[in-house]
């Protein structure tokens, strides 16, 4: 073992998580208990026992705040400033980084844009003005909000498109 300082300032309970290395641990405890503490202690202990490489970590958090944070308190840990921790991020960031890699096997490009909130507005306005449609009568927001349902069923448009046809057909058989 390297360096194992970061074990000495563990608490029994602390100890036991980190030093678990055969397997998935669950662990649940109050807010400011050290869970986080655990975590960054873990992910530098897997590295120091050469379990796994900094590349196959995967660490998920929710905000861009603590994946830094998280980032910083391992390499503060392994006493390293850069450290490639490359699959440390928030659910999105992660997912998206995902998405580029694998983007042809679910039929994307893989320098596919992902647009904001307003950038989606506008792009559905101006779908709206070439097709005619009245956002007065039904507003951008509430498309936003159906296509958003349509993306959480998993629906591609060929679905929507098909669905709905079957749909419309059940209603007037
Ligand atoms: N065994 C310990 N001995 C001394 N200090 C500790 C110990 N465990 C955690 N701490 C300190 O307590 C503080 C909170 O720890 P940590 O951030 O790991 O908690 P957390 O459970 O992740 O908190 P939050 O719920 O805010 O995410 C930190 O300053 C950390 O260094
Ligand atoms: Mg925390």
């Amino acid at each position: 073992m390297l360096n194992s300082e970061y074990i000495d300032g563990l608490n029994e309970k602390q100890r036991e998580a980190v030093l678990y290395l055969d397997g998935p641990i669950l662990i649940v405890a109050g807010a400011g208990s050290g869970k986080t503490k655990v975590l960054t202690s873990r992910i530098a202990h897997i590295i120091n026992n050469s379990k796994a490489y900094e590349n196959q970590i995967l660490a998920v958090t929710f905000t861009n705040k603590a994946a830094k944070e998280m980032q910083d308190r391992v390499g503060k840990i392994l006493k390293k400033k850069a450290i490639g921790l490359s699959w440390l991020g928030t659910f999105h960031s992660i997912s998206a980084k995902f998405l580029r890699r694998h983007a042809q096997a679910v039929g994307l490009n893989y320098n596919f844009t992902i647009i904001d909130q307003d950038d989606q507005s506008r792009l559905i306005k101006n779908i709206c003005k070439s097709e005619n449609i009245d956002i007065k009568k039904i507003s951008p927001k509430y498309i936003l909000s159906i296509i958003d349902k349509w993306k959480n069923k998993g629906w591609y448009p060929e679905d929507v498109i098909l669905k709905k046809k079957r749909n419309f057909r059940k209603r007037i058989s």
